[in-house]
């Protein structure tokens, strides 16, 4: 976890051409509602390339694969100017 981050914030990173990477205290279930044990583990990637074999997590085949996606978010929204509410 990053020195800035509050203690109960879930921090999600978009990795360049790789997975989500979480840090923070989270639960992470399966479409059943079953739980992963994430004991002792402050943070974790998920796969968003689909060709990890260990599902949800990432195990580095992003790589292997070529994946190609590096999502920006976009810039914050300028608040108006005082002159443009008149
Ligand atoms: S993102 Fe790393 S294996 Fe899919």
């Amino acid at each position: 976890m990053s020195e800035n981050q509050p203690q109960n914030e879930v921090k999600i990173t978009v990795r360049p051409n790789g997975p989500f990477r979480v840090e923070g205290a989270v639960t992470l279930v399966d479409a059943q509602g079953g739980q992963w044990d994430l004991t002792g583990k402050p943070a974790f990637s998920l796969c968003r390339c689909g060709a990890s074999a260990n599902k949800p997590f990432c195990d580095g085949a992003h790589n292997k694969i070529g994946f190609q996606a590096n999502d920006t978010a976009p810039p914050p929204a300028v608040p108006p100017t005082a002159t443009e509410n008149s």
